[in-house]
């Protein structure tokens, strides 16, 4: 019945669309290809209504001139099949419909006639049925998710002429048979040389690995084939792909003795090859330097003493090596090294006495020797093992009657993780709402991040989880998604020791996403276009459904003006009779209360007490001194009703609009939107912060207004904008040198008055180049205290990490301690924006790793002549160059204890300008400081933007 009404009103459509078409810029067969697909699904947008897919912005679709290129509807609850016409759609690129998994039916012959596509996206769905060989047909195609599905039969062998893919994923199917290899006539996998990722974890693929398979001109990163029923021995080509970091054969069937040259693989951080029948001795694997983590578990290795090489590879994290046929004494070696976590060595012959050593590794939290032979436990008493649970259970050391020693029970460790509440007053949410880590009661996107290989086994080290929280922001914010904040929870080691957590994605600005919203991040995370740090390994995430979404369009959305969407009105109006009416008529009786409402909240909360009603202009209040009240009507004389010709400015908390004042004196009036307003307190608490601080390179606040529910600032107007705007050329202002080193002259001082000469000092949390102002002599002003906090005798408060990413001190969101380094910290990127004129993130790349990297003392301008900012004339000389630089890297260095103070920065530029101006010819002397970068310590938060790959966006 549904259905047929629904292809009533599609026939509709068609004849009016025929009608009307003139209008519409969608090119025909696409809107008729779409049209098709939407047939067979049910749970499309509510917005796909009309002719014009690309004139009308259908929510998931995305066109180039008229031709649908990309579709993208991961999460969206869609149900039905996939229609073989979406054929007709030749220019598509992108195809996400990941996480629909009431999406059945198999993947269509016709989807190789998508000859310009980049992105196929099937991820967790509900598809079956086999892999249509037509699939090597996608020549452009660069990436391939189709796991986590319930596809069957045998890998096309054509896939491998699939020669541009660098992500291969068919892990999680019903995939069986062998691995194809090409054989002259027919294509396999072994042509794929530039493919990084093979996936292939939880099939049932059968036979021998084909030792044609791996070569050295294959470029693998990830080869996976965990959990699946391959027979014979690892083939010893395997140890020619010298790029291999991750290599997992773990729960097949294979068997045989391992091939010598895999010591070749230095990169290998991760070898699994647990659960086979592989035999044999123990190979030596002194070469593999890079591996953290080594299990090789139930096998029927000969029978060995515990190999002395395990002692040498520095990096290990975790050994597992249960029943393996180890025999004699472990070397007390063995736990002095440092990274060691978790060492499972279950079911061996192990015997004697167990030491452990003096020097232990701090991070060791598991020491397993379940039924072994161990007959004496040899603890030194300064040796603290606290944290380590060491199980002896079923050894003869625990047989003694009347022993009851910790370590000969199994006591249940339970180091569950759950993303702390930042520091926010927490309040009640209804009950099918979340409390964010922000504090805000929404409708969170959650579903599950699984990482395929991480390099540790911990999961108890809230450090490792709070940077994938940090990166992940960070990704989001980078790629604009509406995000304001992110929880995991619950880490666990699911099937074949795979690390699951629970993602939690909190809206921003709402208290729920949209449906663009939900499908851009998901696509950001089915894409990988998100990279977390690289000790998390290859992931993959599979969103929930989403059930939040309000469809407001008809509420907020704009008056549907253009021609074209005649026909969507039609067809609404059509289905739902008067609908629209009712709706129309509900949002006016809802903006009515609204204002109602905020009226009254507004006057019971007056901060300012009743002898602050604004009708009575009582200005004597103390603590508000040198500030003044200004009543609503004022704030809108003088700015023209906050008219759109006087608006200078935009951020999340609102807009600044330029004013005068009856005497001529222009002012800038920042207007809190209503999403943004704080507290009445907080609000009072900011003026009366502002109003004490005076300096020549600080903003000034002028007054405020508060009244009829709005917030609003008055500072003194800047005439020449931002620092941002002068550095990127906008504003048409040109930076010499010295313009530069006075600018950020002004900057620091204005800081350090801030720091050391406020009372209480305050730290101001936001330095950017957006929050620099130039007055007309190109004067600094420090401005925007929105996020400031005062601070106390500590030295540092604990607080919810605020900030903008980029500028953003990476210990203090580790921390979450700020101190006033964060803002030396933020100053140290400012300088180097000043530099280089780069923003602090640009196309994925951190400003303060790549000057790192860039930056060598014996050549000109310190290596880094190449990133200048082009507009700064090389020809005269920069005096204090080298200088400037030294004091920047030592500012954003990762410890804060290692950072100047503000006050030494000032002292530093001072001279700078002063050997630049007493003797300009002279030429700075240059400081024997090093940079140690540090290299390969994948916990810095800002780790993520060192990866090089970036893939084409959808
Ligand atoms: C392992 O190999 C290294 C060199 O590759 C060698 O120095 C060491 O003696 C070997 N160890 C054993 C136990 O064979
Ligand atoms: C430990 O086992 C090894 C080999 O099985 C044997 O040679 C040795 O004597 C045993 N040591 C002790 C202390 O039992
Ligand atoms: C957590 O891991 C980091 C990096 O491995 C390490 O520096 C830190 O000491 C660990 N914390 C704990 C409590 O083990």
């Amino acid at each position: 019945m549904l259905i047929m009404g629904e292809r009533m009103l599609i026939l509709l459509s068609l004849i009016f669309s025929y009608l009307l078409t003139v209008d519409a810029r969608t090119a025909q067969s696409d809107y008729t290809a779409l049209l098709a697909l939407k047939l067979g699904w049910e749970n499309t947008p509510p917005d796909w209504v009309g002719s014009d897919p690309c004139g009308d912005d259908w929510e998931g679709i995305e066109c180039s001139k008229s031709r649908i290129t990309s579709i993208s509807l991961a999460s969206m609850d869609l149900s039905g099949q996939l229609s073989s016409d979406i054929r007709l759609l030749s220019e598509l690129r992108v195809l996400d419909l990941s996480y629909n998994n009431k999406l059945t039916g198999s993947l269509p012959r016709e989807i190789a006639n998508l000859k310009k596509l980049t992105h196929l996206l099937l991820i967790s769905c509900g598809f079956t049925g086999p892999l249509p060989d037509t699939i090597g047909n996608l020549e452009r195609l660069v990436f391939l998710s189709l796991n986590s599905n319930s596809f069957s039969g045998r890998i096309p062998p054509a896939i491998g002429n699939l020669s541009n893919v660098y992500w291969l994923d068919l892990a999680e199917n019903q995939l069986d048979g062998p691995i194809p290899i090409s054989n002259g006539t027919t294509p396999g996998l072994d042509m794929m040389h530039h493919t990084k990722h093979f996936h292939f974890g939880k099939n049932k693929l059968s036979g021998n690995i084909p030792s044609q398979l791996f070569s050295s001109e294959m470029t693998l990163i990830h080869a996976l084939f965990e959990g699946n029923q391959l027979t014979g021995r690892i083939p010893s080509t395997l140890g020619l792909v010298q790029s291999l970091e991750v290599v997992r054969f773990d729960d097949n069937f294979l068997s045989g003795p391992l091939p010598l040259n895999l010591n070749n693989l230095t990169n290998v951080q991760s070898l699994l090859l647990s659960n086979n029948r592989l035999s044999g001795p123990l190979p030596n694997l002194t070469g593999m330097k890079a591996l953290n983590y080594l299990d090789m578990s139930n096998n029927s290795f000969d029978p060995s003493d515990f190999p002395p090489w395990l002692s040498t590879l520095e990096s290990l994290t975790t050994l597992m090596m249960e029943n393996t046929q180890l025999q004699g004494q472990i070397p007390a070696s063995l736990f002095s090294l440092a990274q060691l976590q978790t060492v499972v060595l279950k079911n061996n012959q192990l015997n004697g006495t167990l030491d452990i050593g003096a020097t232990i590794s701090n991070k060791l939290e598991l020491l397993d020797l379940q039924t072994n032979f161990v007959e004496e436990f040899d603890l030194d008493p300064q040796i603290d093992v606290s944290k380590v649970e060491i199980i002896l259970v079923n050894n003869p050391v625990c047989q003694e009657t009347g022993v009851a020693r910790t370590y000969c029970s199994i006591s249940k460790s339970n180091d569950s993780y759950t993303t702390p509440p930042n520091n926010c007053v927490h309040v009640a949410c209804s009950s099918d709402q979340i409390l964010s880590p922000n504090c805000k009661c929404a409708y969170p996107y959650t579903g599950t991040l699984t990482f395929r290989a991480t390099s540790f086994s911990e999961t108890g080290n809230e450090t490792i989880f709070a940077n994938l929280e940090f990166s992940l922001m960070q990704s989001f914010q980078l790629y604009d998604k509406p995000v304001d904040s992110v929880s995991l929870s619950n880490p666990r080691r699911g099937s074949v020791q795979y690390l699951d957590l629970t993602l939690k994605v909190f809206p921003s600005g709402q208290d729920h996403f949209n449906r663009t919203g939900i499908s851009s991040i998901a696509f950001m995370l089915s894409n990988q276009t998100y990279k977390p740090p690289k000790m998390f390994g290859p992931y993959y995430f599979i969103g929930d459904t989403y059930e939040h979404f309000v469809d407001d369009s008809v509420l907020e959305g704009p008056v549907p003006s253009s021609k074209s969407s005649n026909v969507g009105i039609i067809a609404g109006a059509a289905g739902g009779g008067s609908a629209l009416l009712v709706l129309l008529l509900l949002a006016c009786v809802y903006v009515f209360r609204q204002k109602k409402n905020a009226k009254k909240v507004s006057g019971k909360n007056n901060p300012f007490g009743e002898q602050w009603d604004p009708d009575e202009s009582n200005t004597s209040i103390p603590q508000l001194k040198g500030a003044r009240r200004f009543t609503f009507e004022e704030m809108k004389n003088y700015t023209r009703d906050f008219s759109q010709a006087n608006n200078i400015g935009s951020g999340g908390y609102g807009k600044v609009y330029r004013g005068t004042l009856p005497n001529g004196q222009l002012i800038a009036v920042k207007r809190a939107q209503k999403e943004s307003i704080q507290g009445g307190m907080e609000f009072k608490t900011e003026i009366e912060l502002l109003s004490r601080v005076h300096h020549k390179n600080l903003v000034s606040l002028m007054g405020f207004c508060f009244a009829e529910g709005e917030q609003m600032l008055v500072y003194e107007y800047v005439a020449n904008g931002t620092l941002k705007d002068a550095v990127s050329g906008k504003s048409g202002i040109r930076l010499d040198w010295i313009r530069r080193l006075k600018i950020a002259l002004g900057a620091a001082r204005g800081l350090d008055y801030l720091h050391e000469h406020a009372n209480p000092p305050i730290i101001h949390r936001d330095i950017k180049s957006t929050n620099i102002l130039l007055d007309e002599r190109l004067t600094a002003k420090v401005a925007d205290f929105g996020l400031s906090k005062p601070y106390g005798e500590k030295g540092y408060i604990t607080t919810q990490v605020k900030g903008t990413m980029g500028y953003l001190d990476p210990e203090y969101y580790m921390t979450q301690q700020l101190t006033e380094k964060s803002d030396v910290y933020s100053f140290g990127v400012l300088m180097l924006e000043l530099i280089t004129a780069r923003k602090p993130i640009e196309r994925g790349k951190y400003i303060v790793k790549v000057v790192k990297n860039a930056i060598d003392k014996t050549k000109d301008f310190c290596g880094l002549k190449e990133m200048l900012d082009p507009t700064i004339d090389l020809a005269t000389p920069l005096h204090g160059f080298e200088k400037f630089v030294d004091l920047a890297i030592q500012s954003v260095e990762d410890s804060s204890s290692n950072r100047p103070s503000m006050n030494y920065v000032v002292k530093e530029i001072e001279n700078m300008l002063h050997l630049a101006g007493a003797n300009p010819n002279a030429e700075s002397a240059s400081t024997s400081s090093s940079y140690e970068v540090s290299k390969g310590s994948s916990l810095h938060p800002y780790e993520y933007f060192d990866t090089s790959v970036v893939l084409p966006r959808a």
